[in-house]
């Protein structure tokens, strides 16, 4: 579904260069959720916008479908960790704004929005605006509006790194089963190991400066997971070791 070939970002500040990304690939098979897990400033949310075509990359190439990325489109949204709700439309016209623009029927239309409001546990609050809900409910409006879209690929920044532990649980819980039942591939970023492993088919580890994916973990447990399974703790601990692993030996090509 998406293939990222020979990747490389370099960013242009006060006359200097720096490398961000360095020959970076990976693919992502169709209905999978690979999550992206490193540092902050490893450039994961830069790798996320070359994948969504917001940015293009230095050399190598992102595919969607074999089709060579240049520029956004609808099949592969892009969810942000800040909500991006417009706070004067109800939770029904923020939902409805993903499919504005589309040839479709009004009726049609709002029954595609009622069907992701109810995926998402918000049915009954499609005439609230968003100053009057909480975070965690703000937040599965945008998730709404993601899969009202019926994108083929949801790219997700950190989506939810503003919650508390509940809200974050409970909303990986509902992600899990919608992403289940819809089968839509999923690009995380995070630097959330629990969340990695509690929500990812694989795990693309990267290290800093530059970026780099410098280890695959697959996650062979099923889901949805138990948090507090063995195995659960078996991938977490194997995801710190090769964090801390850098730190005691570090490795002359790779810092994470
Ligand atoms: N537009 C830009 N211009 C210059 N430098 C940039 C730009 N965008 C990102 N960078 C730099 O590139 C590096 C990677 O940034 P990026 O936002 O991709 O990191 P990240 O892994 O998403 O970090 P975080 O986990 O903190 O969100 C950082 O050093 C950042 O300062
Ligand atoms: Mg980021």
């Amino acid at each position: 579904m998406i293939t990222v070939a020979g990747v490389s970002k370099a960013f242009h500040t006060k006359g200097k260069s720096a490398l961000v990304l360095d020959n970076v690939s990976f693919q992502v098979e169709r209905g999978e959720i690979v999550t992206l897990l490193g540092k902050s400033g490893c450039g994961k949310s830069t790798l996320l916008n070359m994948v969504g075509g917001f940015l293009p990359p230095d050399n190598g190439t992102v595919l969607l479908d074999g089709k060579e990325v240049i520029r956004p489109t609808k099949r592969c949204v892009m969810l942000f960790q800040q909500r991006n709700l417009l706070p004067w439309r109800t939770v029904l016209k923020n939902v409805e704004l993903g499919l504005e623009g589309e040839a479709m029927p009004a009726a049609d239309k709002r029954e595609r929005v009622m069907e992701a409001l109810r995926l998402v546990g918000l049915d009954g609050h499609e005439h609230q605006f968003p100053h009057e809900l909480s975070g965690g409910m703000q937040q599965r409006v945008a998730i709404a509006r993601a899969f009202a879209i019926q994108p083929d690929v949801i790219l997700m920044d950190e989506p939810f790194a503003a919650l508390d532990t509940f809200n974050r649980y409970n909303l990986q819980d509902e992600l899990i089963r919608i992403q289940t039942q819809k089968k839509t591939t999923i690009l995380l970023v995070t630097h959330d190991i629990d969340e990695a492993v509690y929500l990812s088919d694989r795990v693309l580890i990267m290290s800093s400066h530059p970026g780099r994916i410098y280890n695959e973990m697959l996650i062979k447990q099923s889901k949805p997971r138990d948090r507090t399974h063995g195995d659960f703790h078996y991938y977490r601990k194997k995801i710190l070791e090769e964090f801390e692993l850098s730190g005691v030996q570090p490795m002359p090509e790779y810092s994470i």
